[in-house]
This record gives C-alpha cells, sequence and structure tokens, in this order.
C-alpha cells in the first residue's frame, strides 16, 4: 500500500508496509506483530519449507507473515485463540497448505521431539516463559541447532522491585516480567541448553509501539482504541528511558 494511504507506513519494515492496516487493527492484541516479526527475522532468517512454530501466535498475523513473505511452513500455536478463528484467517489469506492452527498451552504442547527448525514468539514469550526451567522444555521440540527467536516488552536496565517515578501511574503489576535483553541472555544460556546469538533492543523500537499506539487510536474505537490511549500515554511518559523491544535469538546446542 502507497506511503501517503498507509497510517502504518514505516520505512524499516518494508515487508509489514504491503499489509492492509485494517486487516492489522482488526486483528491486533497488542503493538504491530508483523513489525515485530519483521525485526526478528532481521537475525533469525527464514527459509521456504522450514517448519516453524508460531508460539503465543494470537491471531496468527505473524504466521500467515512467514508462510507468504518466505514460504515457511507454519504452527499457528495459541491458548487465549481458538485454532478455528485462526483457521478462518488462515485460509482467508490463502495460506491454508503452509500453516496449521493449533490450540495449545505453552507448557502442553502436542508436537514431536526435534521437529522444528525454529521457533519464534512474538509479544507471547513473557507470559509463559520466565521460568528457569522454560527454554530447556520448549527446545526439545527444536532438531540440533535449530533456533528460537522472540521479540517481547522488555527493559532498558533492570528495575527490581521498584518501579521507576515515570512509570509509576501506568503500571500494571504483569509487567514485571519485563526484562533486558541481558536478563534474557542470561535467563537462556545458564540452562546450558542454547546459545545465544543475539540480545538487543530494537532500535527505536519504543518510538514504533508509540506510532502503532497512535495509529491505533485514531483508526479503531473500543477496546482497542482504549488500550492504544493508554498504552500511548506510558510511552510518551517514558520516553525510552526503561520500556523497549527486548529481541532474543539462540541455537539449540
Ligand atoms: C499479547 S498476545 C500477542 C499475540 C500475537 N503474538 C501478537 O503479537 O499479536 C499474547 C499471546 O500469548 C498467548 N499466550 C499467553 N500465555 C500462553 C500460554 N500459557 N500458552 C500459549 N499461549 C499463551 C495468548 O494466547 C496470546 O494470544
Amino acid at each position: 500500500m502507497v506511503h501517503d494511504r498507509n497510517p502504518l507506513y514505516h520505512p524499516r519494515y518494508r515487508r509489514s508496509n504491503a499489509y492492509d492496516p485494517q486487516w492489522v487493527f482488526e486483528n491486533l492484541m497488542g503493538p504491530h506483530p508483523l513489525w515485530l516479526v519483521e525485526a526478528l527475522v532481521e537475525c533469525l532468517p527464514i527459509e521456504p519449507g522450514m517448519r516453524v512454530l508460531d508460539l503465543g501466535c494470537g491471531t496468527a498475523l505473524t504466521s500467515i507473515f512467514l508462510a507468504k513473505e518466505f514460504g515457511a511452513r507454519v504452527w499457528a500455536t495459541d491458548l487465549w485463540v481458538e485454532s478455528s478463528a485462526n483457521e478462518q484467517r488462515i485460509a482467508a489469506a490463502g495460506v491454508e497448505d503452509l500453516v496449521v492452527p493449533v490450540h495449545a498451552e505453552a507448557h502442553a504442547l502436542p508436537f514431536e521431539s526435534d521437529f522444528f527448525d525454529a521457533v519464534v514468539s512474538v509479544d507471547a514469550y513473557h507470559y509463559f516463559g520466565t521460568a528457569d526451567l522454560y527454554v530447556g522444555y520448549l527446545v526439545d521440540f527444536l532438531r540440533p541447532s535449530g533456533r528460537v527467536g522472540i521479540v517481547v516488552p522488555g527493559l532498558t536496565h533492570e528495575i527490581g522491585d521498584r518501579v521507576p517515578d515515570e512509570l509509576t501511574p501506568h503500571w500494571e503489576w504483569d509487567f514485571c516480567s519485563f526484562h533486558t535483553p541481558a536478563w534474557w541472555a542470561f535467563h537462556w544460556e545458564k540452562t546450558g541448553k542454547v546459545r545465544v546469538d543475539v540480545a538487543d533492543g530494537i532500535e527505536d523500537g519504543w518510538r514504533d509501539w508509540l506510532q502503532f499506539d497512535e495509529a491505533t487510536a485514531s483508526h479503531t474505537q473500543g477496546w482497542r482504541r482504549e488500550g492504544a490511549v493508554k498504552s500511548a500515554a506510558m510511552l510518551r511518559a517514558d520516553q525510552g528511558k526503561n520500556l523497549c523491544f527486548s529481541r532474543v535469538v539462540a541455537t539449540k546446542n
């Protein structure tokens, strides 16, 4: 879609620019999933035919993106969204031969060991992956030297039990699962199950997050608009001092 008619145009996310912004607004569950997965594949390249587990895929936009853009075979796996709803979205996008919707809890995954070439997870891993033992469980589903990559809301520095003053009016208790890229790298590497290849903050990630919230606030109504207005206020107050997107990619040992 051309620049001046696309409220979600972003010069960095050239593949995402081709997707209908209305489709993104209607199916959003958090910050722009296509931007986040496009940032992830910069460090975790996806090739045609790769078997990819998209864990916590929500409405499966990222799974559809990986199938359309790279020809990956994707298992679109989520807990809160029923697989029947994702099945319809996947078929409407014309990628039903590549994307399989799966309804599963992240600790009880219905897959064989060594099955996947890659696991990706966008704005979801912090809900289920902060236990020390989780990554070890998860990488059992990867083939040897398979890769796991996540993008999650994160912190520029660990804050311990003290919420920064500028964030206090906006803080929700479950933000305690936000962590720095270095925290995630240590959290994973100490298991000995993976070698971390990349652990960084997406450059200007908080600005992208704010841009998406502002566009969402202008183009949606109801709970989507309310959520975006609230989140935008927090990001404006923070100005990138504390909040970021942590991006972590590792290879199975
Ligand atoms: C904020 S939404 C993000 C969805 C999608 N990845 C996106 O970016 O639009 C978080 C997702 O994590 C999934 N999730 C949370 N806890 C989970 C669990 N224990 N097992 C599987 N999925 C889980 C939810 O079902 C939800 O769809």
